[in-house]
């Protein structure tokens, strides 16, 4: 841990890391309920949690070391997925896409074909049925070549799970140990979502992105950059409206030749009251600090204000975490004309299916459990 890390943070005990979150969580309570009175005259920490409202400076909030996949932390989402960018995903919660072994939790995509036969793609139809969390119920059902030019089912089934509805926190150091996986066209993702949206739905209150990566192993841009998995990015995404999301404002991104699917690393957040800080193996990647006006000011947003006058607003209520491994899609992501290139274009009615029947350039590039992100631990804490 740098210098810079000790000036605004604790370490944490030994002994606390070692102990399994409900435990932990149950722990903290327990002696911040008596700390609570011995410390009053003490400055409370500016990060608030769902565990405890108010934290000390220092403490550890949430620490998730992946012993088990605990259902109390992590909630699947079960959905066709795709909705927003896509992908050729389907999420569901089955073992064989998400477990946990020796400490490590494996998020890893698979084909549908697997599970359910290639005829499937072609004339399937899914339906989650009350194990949907879509509230939407757009992502609920789908049925193979729905309508004419329709396409085929998902063809790969992956996981996403997020904490929303037991834990968010607002202001914080996160700190992730993890190792992105490799193959062509998958998308792993660490990140934050607001709890409450606050300011309206997305992107107007905000989303926090600490990693995204693309695991092709050779991907190269037309301008010649290498933007495969010797690439992840940090992003946060802000705006009034789809049109006006102001992430290339507030956008980082690091190459290393090894590739981050090589070996662990520590993906961290600092996200105080002023300002965000995205690191690498503890080194700074990325400051934004916006201006006194905040985050409206740095997008030359104009008409009624939608946030508050706090400069961090809309990052300045609680967030949850999200950890997904999605697969392909259609908005950009992946972007065209690169080396090589994708076998199917953005915006296309048979994406899927487009992809689906390249699969003997592409699948040959999954590695087993190199192809699954794979997460160490999370640990936050209080500012
Ligand atoms: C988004 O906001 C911009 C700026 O106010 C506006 O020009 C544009 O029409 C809006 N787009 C949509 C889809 O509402
Ligand atoms: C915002 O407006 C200022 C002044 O017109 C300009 O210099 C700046 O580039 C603009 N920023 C963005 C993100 O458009």
């Amino acid at each position: 841990m740098s210098k810079f890390f000790a000036l605004i943070t604790q370490q944490p005990t030994v002994s606390l890391l070692t102990i399994a979150v409900p435990v932990l969580l149950l722990l903290i309570s327990q002696v911040d309920a008596q700390q609570s009175r011995r410390v009053r005259e003490r400055s409370w920490s500016s990060t608030v949690s769902m565990v405890q409202r108010r934290h000390q400076p220092g403490e550890l909030i949430f620490a998730e070391e992946f012993h088990t996949l605990d259902p109390n932390i992590w909630e699947h989402e079960i959905t066709m997925a795709g909705k927003t960018n896509g992908e050729f995903q389907m999420y569901d919660d089955d073992p064989i896409n998400s477990y946990v072994r020796n400490g490590i939790l494996y998020i890893k995509p698979t084909t549908t074909a697997t599970k359910f036969g290639e005829k499937f793609l072609e004339d399937g139809t899914v339906d989650f049925g009350t194990r949907c969390t879509d509230a939407t119920g757009v992502g609920c059902q789908m049925r193979a070549k729905r309508g004419s030019g329709g396409d085929i089912i998902s063809p790969i089934v992956s996981a996403r799970m997020n904490t929303r509805s037991v834990f968010g926190f607002r202001y914080g150091h996160m700190e992730i140990r993890a190792k992105l996986p490799v193959g062509d066209w998958i998308w792993p993702a660490i990140w934050l979502m607001p709890q409450a949206n606050r300011y309206g739905m997305w992107p107007q209150s905000g989303e926090i992105d600490i990693m995204e990566s693309r695991g092709n192993r050779v991907l190269v841009t037309p301008a010649g950059e290498d933007i495969g998995c010797n690439q992840f990015g940090s992003t946060l995404h802000f705006g009034i409206n789809r049109t006006t999301d102001m992430w290339r404002l507030a956008h980082f991104k690091r190459n290393d030749p090894a590739g981050f699917h090589s070996k662990f690393h520590n993906y961290g957040l600092i996200w105080t009251p002023d300002q965000f800080i995205f690191t690498l193996d503890d080194e700074i990647m990325g400051t934004i600090t916006p201006p006194p006006g905040g985050f409206w000011e740095m997008g030359n947003f104009t008409g009624p204000k939608l946030w508050d006058n706090n400069k961090m607003s809309p990052f300045n209520q609680p967030f949850y975490i999200i950890l997904n491994v999605a697969v392909g899609g259609d908005s950009g992501y992946f972007p065209e004309n690169t080396k090589p290139p994708k076998p199917w274009k953005n915006g296309s009615p048979t994406a899927r299916e487009d992809f689906w029947s390249s699969r003997s350039e592409w699948l040959p590039t999954w590695d087993a459990e190199n192809s699954a992100l794979q997460l160490d631990y999370i640990r936050i804490w209080a500012l």
